[in-house]
C-alpha cells in the first residue's frame, strides 16, 4: 500500500520476532488514511531480550506508541509506568502508549476477541465458555469473558498447572486437563482455540478428536488466520458446527489499540465501519472462504 508522512508524521510501530509477515502495518495504516489522522505504523523486529534497547530507542526518537507480539507480550510488563485494568487483568500487554517519556501498557486482545465473536453472532453473558491452550492469549480472553458476565469459562490445556494457575481465585472459571477435553466440551457454547496448533510455520503436530464430544451447534473460534481455514477449523466444520478463524480478533485488537494509542473513543458504528474495510483490505474472510 502507498503511505505518505511529512515532518509533523507521528510515529507508531509492531515490535516482535518473528514480524516480516504481520499484518498489523497493512491494517493499521489503512484505518489511518481513513480516519485521516497524521500517523505512519511501522514494522520493527525486537528479538527476545531486545526490549531495554528498543524502549531506549522509541523515547528518542519520539514514538508515540507500539504494539507487541511474540515473544514480548508478557516481558515487557516490568519496563512501564502503568498498566490499564485490562492488561492488569490479562497478565498481558499488546499495546504502549508513550506520553511525556512514560510508558502505559494496555490489552485489547480480550476486547478484539469479543467484538470479532459479536460479527459472527455471539457472546459471552450467560455463556458456557471453553479455551484450549492457557497462554497469554487464553488469559485475556478469558478474563475478558468472565468480565462480561460468562456463566463458566473452562481453561483445557496440556499442562493442568498452568490452566489451574491461570483459573486461580476466579470463581467462575475452572481447570480441565486435555486428556478431559470431552467432560468439558458437552455443554460448552462457545469453543475457543488459542494453541498454536495448525498455525502455519509453528511446526506444531497434533489434532482434535475430542470435538466430537463438542454440544451441537457450538461455534468453534481460532485465533490462528494462516491458513485461513486451519485444521481446527476444518475438523469442527466437518462435524457441522460454525467455524471462524482469528482475523476478525486481529482486526479489532488492532481497532482498539490505535484508540487507545491516540485517546479516541470510537463509538460503535465507528468500529463497525473500520472492521468491515479492515477485514476486507486483510485478505482473509472469517469464515476462511474465498
Ligand atoms: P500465547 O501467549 O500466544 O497464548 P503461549 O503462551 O505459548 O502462547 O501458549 C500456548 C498454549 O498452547 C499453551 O497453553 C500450550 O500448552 P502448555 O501449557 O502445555 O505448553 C499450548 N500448546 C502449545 N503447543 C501445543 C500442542 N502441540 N498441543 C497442545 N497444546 C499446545
Amino acid at each position: 500500500m502507498r503511505v505518505e508522512y511529512r515532518n509533523s508524521t507521528g510515529l507508531l510501530a509492531v515490535i516482535g520476532d518473528p514480524i516480516g509477515h504481520s499484518l498489523s502495518p497493512l491494517l493499521q495504516n489503512t484505518m489511518i488514511r481513513e480516519l485521516g489522522r497524521d500517523d505512519l505504523y511501522l514494522a520493527i523486529p525486537v528479538k527476545r531480550g531486545g526490549l531495554p534497547d528498543f524502549l531506549q530507542a522509541a523515547r528518542t526518537i519520539g514514538i508515540s506508541g507500539f504494539n507487541l507480539t511474540m515473544p514480548h507480550k508478557q516481558d515487557v510488563i516490568p519496563y512501564l509506568s502503568d498498566l490499564t485494568p485490562e492488561a492488569g487483568r490479562a497478565g498481558s500487554v499488546n499495546s504502549v502508549r508513550i506520553r511525556d517519556g512514560r510508558m502505559e501498557g494496555h490489552s485489547t486482545d480480550g476486547i478484539g476477541f469479543r467484538r470479532a465473536l459479536q460479527d459472527l453472532g455471539y457472546d459471552f453473558p450467560d455463556r458456557i465458555v471453553t479455551i484450549l491452550g492457557a497462554g497469554g492469549a487464553a488469559r485475556s480472553i478469558a478474563m475478558t469473558a468472565v468480565d462480561s458476565g460468562a456463566r463458566q469459562v473452562r481453561i483445557v490445556n496440556r499442562t493442568p498447572e498452568k490452566a489451574e494457575a491461570l483459573c486461580a481465585g476466579e470463581p467462575v472459571m475452572g481447570a480441565w486437563p486435555l486428556t478431559r477435553a470431552e467432560e468439558a466440551l458437552g455443554d460448552t457454547d462457545i469453543l475457543i482455540n488459542t494453541t498454536p496448533v495448525g498455525m502455519e510455520g509453528a511446526g506444531q503436530t497434533g489434532g482434535f478428536p475430542f470435538l466430537r464430544a463438542l454440544k451441537s451447534g457450538a461455534p468453534a473460534v481460532d485465533c490462528i488466520y494462516a491458513p485461513a481455514v486451519t485444521p481446527f477449523m476444518a475438523a469442527a466444520r466437518e462435524l457441522g458446527h460454525p467455524v471462524a478463524n482469528g482475523i476478525g480478533m486481529l482486526v479489532y485488537q488492532a481497532i482498539y489499540a490505535y484508540g487507545f494509542f491516540r485517546e479516541l473513543e470510537f463509538d460503535g458504528e465507528t468500529v463497525a465501519r473500520l472492521g468491515k474495510l479492515l477485514l476486507k483490505a486483510s485478505g482473509v474472510e472469517h469464515s476462511g472462504d474465498q
